[in-house]
């Protein structure tokens, strides 16, 4: 790490009471916008995920593009959606899951894998683990060999790490 100083929990700031009463939402906005804070977010998450070994990465729409795809063209990897209903063209696969109330729904193009590619999933924060969950065994089912998971954030009060059952990988963590 060229910059071990630079402490990248000063680049984000928690925003109370968003999107609802009660919650702490943790903005990435003012990381991604600073150009140095950023570099160093992706080039050490990079070392990370190169752990892993992947073939191809995955992001899950739409915060975890902005981690998936930098990362991909960083390791020389492929990168796949992971989408909401309704944006991906041809034959897709898809779950529901979860929220903290109602549910939502991923899709993934039913060839996007080589069966038995190494893949790893990208997200931008890992709260109560659903939606990360919910991309695992979406990845599963067309045949990928989940190698591992990165996140920017984990929110570790939340316990989602319970729900991941592939390595997982955070930069950063809040208790709550
Ligand atoms: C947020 C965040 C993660 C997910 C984490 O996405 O970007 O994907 O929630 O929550 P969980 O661990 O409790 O499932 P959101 O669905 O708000 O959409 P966005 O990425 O399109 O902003
Ligand atoms: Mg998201």
């Amino acid at each position: 790490d060229p910059q071990p100083e630079i402490n990248l929990k000063d680049f984000i700031r928690g925003v109370p009471d968003f999107p609802k009463p009660g919650i702490l939402f943790y903005d990435i906005s003012t990381l991604i916008r600073h150009a140095d804070a950023w570099q160093i977010a992706t080039a050490r998450m990079a070392r990370a995920v190169a752990a892993f070994k992947p073939d191809i990465l995955a992001g899950i729409e739409s915060r975890g593009f902005l981690t998936a795809a930098p990362l991909a063209q960083r390791l020389g990897c492929g990168f796949i959606m992971l989408r909401k209903p309704g944006k991906l063209p041809g034959k897709t696969i898809s779950l529901q899951y979860g929220l903290e109330y109602g549910a939502d729904e991923l899709h993934i193009q039913e060839d996007a894998i080589i069966p038995g590619q190494r893949v790893v999933v990208l997200d931008d924060l890992l709260a109560t683990g659903g939606t990360l969950a919910a991309s695992i065994a979406l990845l599963r089912k067309v045949g990928a060999k989940v190698v591992g998971a990165s996140v920017l954030i984990e929110l570790t009060g939340l316990k989602g790490r319970e729900k991941i059952d592939t390595d997982l990988n955070a930069l950063i963590s809040y208790d709550m």
